[in-house]
């Protein structure tokens, strides 16, 4: 018998020929973040021969000005939504302001991404990768490009999320709400080949990842459940790049946490660039995101650069923090 194989765009085409009515926009738009991603992962790989790590404003051998590979990122993805016509907001995690994009005045979909996760790991060759989310318009095409209510839409409206992780291989994982593929880029022919149709966060691993040297600034339930978590054997993993932890306890089993603390009471990750879309994945895949109250989906984004809490991964380990925290809050 002949194996099957397909690429990301065979596969993305598929599932639209199943929507009768679909323009084929929804396809181009995710091939676009898969070129993206397949030079960033390029770039990624070259980045101790090609004198591109460093701070910007460093120069490199040759005397020439380097650039921060989280900037030449960023840039990468700009370059490959902006001028599609596409899309008609982009934020991003290393913007302050909305990307201008002028083309994309009766685009119809809103990206925002956040273009190098776990960037602190480039230098150390440890996991990184690219998150982003795909929310369709809210306003009227040719209105305009870059509203706020376009682009502060609550993680349930999300119409795609994913990531890319450039690890000891490159993936793209995405959803669009119903289920979690994922692509393997095979670099020799430059291509995203389908790895598994429907990923589920059913690894079993007893696994947490939280960055424990926080917890002197933790409050009471986050410093129990810890203690719960060892007392029941589980192993803690912590890489410090949410791509490469989340990605982990996707695929093994595990939950992972960034809580607020007395520091930072809404924690260190980003509501619309992180923790919305991995929120949508680990929902897909049969996990749980909260922020500790609240479902991460339901949270009305009211900034562009928003904090919140994270807890994410397996259902049963999620509940169990909801529950010590609704615990302590009522004592
Ligand atoms: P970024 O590189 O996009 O700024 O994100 C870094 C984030 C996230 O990837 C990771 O989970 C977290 O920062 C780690 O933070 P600590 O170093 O405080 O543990
Ligand atoms: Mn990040
Ligand atoms: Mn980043």
């Amino acid at each position: 018998m002949t194996a099957h194989y397909s690429t990301l765009t065979q596969f993305i085409r598929a599932r639209e020929r199943d929507h009768p009515g679909a323009t084929g926009d929804f396809t181009s738009l995710l091939n676009a973040i898969g070129l993206a991603g397949k030079r960033i992962s390029r770039d990624v790989n070259r980045a101790g021969i090609a004198d591109i790590i460093g701070v910007t404003g460093d120069t490199n051998v040759q005397q020439e000005k380097v650039q921060k590979l989280d900037i030449i990122a960023n840039t990468e993805l700009i370059q490959a939504l902006a001028p599609t016509g596409l899309v008609c907001a982009i934020g991003s995690e290393e913007e302050d302001e909305p990307v201008e994009v002028e083309q994309g005045v009766n685009g119809r979909y809103v990206v925002l991404f956040d273009p190098l996760d776990g960037s602190s790991n480039i230098d150390v060759c440890a996991p990184i990768g690219t998150i982003f989310s795909i929310y369709r318009r809210k306003t009227t095409p040719g209105s305009g490009t870059n509203s706020l209510e376009d682009m502060l839409q609550p993680g349930r409206d999300l119409a795609a999320a994913g990531y890319i992780i450039y690890g000891s291989s490159t993936m793209l994982i995405y959803t669009t709400g119903s289920g979690v593929h994922s692509f393997t880029l095979d670099p020799a022919i430059g291509e995203f080949i389908l790895t598994n149709s429907d990923l589920k966060c059913d690894g079993g691993a007893k696994v947490y990842s939280t960055n424990e040297g926080n917890s002197p600034r933790w409050d009471d339930a986050d410093i129990a459940w810890v203690a719960e978590m060892k007392a029941e054997g589980y192993s803690a993993r912590y890489i410090g790049s949410l791509v490469g932890d989340f990605h982990r306890n996707l695929l093994r089993g595990g939950i992972f946490t960034y809580p607020g603390d007395k520091k930072s009471p809404n924690g260190k990750l980003r509501l619309l660039y992180e923790c919305a879309p991995m929120a949508f994945i680990m929902e897909q895949a049969g996990g749980k995101a909260s922020d500790g109250t609240q479902r991460i989906l339901d949270i009305q984004p009211t900034a562009l650069h928003q904090r919140t809490p994270l807890y994410i991964g397996g259902a049963n380990e999620v509940e169990r923090i909801e529950r010590l925290r609704s615990m302590s809050f009522t004592q």
